[in-house]
């Protein structure tokens, strides 16, 4: 129970690498707040599993994309389990489409969703955090915010964007006791990956050296790790959670 009695707040983590995250800090004994955009039932699911198994979790409904709605989120941890020391940036959506046809409103979002919910949810943290000397914030970026990819301009560039992110505030919070860490998976079995065509999965798969797909919990893992005492002296790192595909 290396995390018990440590609050950890995860942004969607009602689907995919987020709920598998959730049940993974849980696991190993922190208290969970479940955050969602509008998938309640799948939310109030993993608060139930949490719960079954003896944990503490509660779902709470915001859009990172709104700083307001963001310190909502926190502030709620904070009532009910009075601090937040772990922060899972993990809120993420793809609006794919070639440079020449992508709306506006397709980069926007994404940059909304994915970058500025990122710089929201951590400014709302850092303050219980920096009044405990104490913190872990951990962010999901993607080997495609290392590498580019096609019809992702948009989203590269987001998750290009939370490494740099990630970088410039571990150095601004390492001298108060918060490490600041990212993670890049490469192509794991979620919903957002099952909407790719088929021949587009099946071209990611033949192209990774471990030859398989990652899976949610591949992710949750690797988190769990920098969430936990054993990555005390890390911070500023980006670790590829790939099976070798961005080699
Ligand atoms: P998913 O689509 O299954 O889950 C994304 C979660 O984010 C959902 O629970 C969704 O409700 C939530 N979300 C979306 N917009 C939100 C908002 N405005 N406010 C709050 N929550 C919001 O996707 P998946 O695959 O689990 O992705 C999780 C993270 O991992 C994302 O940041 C994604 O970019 C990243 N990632 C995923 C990879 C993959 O192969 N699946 C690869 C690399 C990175």
């Amino acid at each position: 129970m290396e995390l018990a009695q440590q609050v950890a707040v995860i942004t969607g983590g009602a689907r995919g690498i987020g709920r598998a995250i959730a049940l993974e800090l849980a696991r190993r004994g922190a208290w969970v707040v479940v955050n969602y955009a509008s998938s309640r039932g799948e939310a109030e699911q993993v608060v139930a599993e949490i719960k079954a198994r003896g944990g503490e979790a509660v779902g709470h409904q915001a859009d990172v994309a709104s700083l307001k709605e963001a310190c909502g989120l926190v502030e709620a941890a904070l009532a009910l389990f009075g601090t937040v020391d772990i922060l899972v940036n993990n809120a993420g959506i793809a609006r794919d489409n070639l440079l020449l046809r992508m709306k506006e409103e397709e980069w926007d979002q994404v940059l909304q969703v994915n970058l500025k919910g990122v710089f929201n949810c951590t400014k709302a943290s850092l303050r219980p955090m920096l009044k405990q000397r104490r913190g872990r914030i951990i962010n999901i970026s993607s080997v495609i915010g290392l590498a580019g990819n096609v019809a992702q301009a948009n989203y590269a560039a987001a998750k290009a964007g939370i490494i740099g992110f990630t970088k410039a505030v571990a150095k601004e919070v390492a001298p108060r006791g918060i490490t600041v860490n990212a993670v890049a998976p490469g192509f794991i079995a979620t919903d957002m990956t099952a909407s790719l065509p088929a021949e587009i999965q099946e071209e990611y798969r033949r192209r990774i050296p471990l030859g398989r797909s990652g899976t949610a919990a591949d992710v949750a893992r690797v988190v769990a790790f920098l969430a936990s005492p054993a990555a005390d002296y890390i911070t500023g790192e980006v670790i590829r959670v790939d099976g070798g595909l961005a080699i």
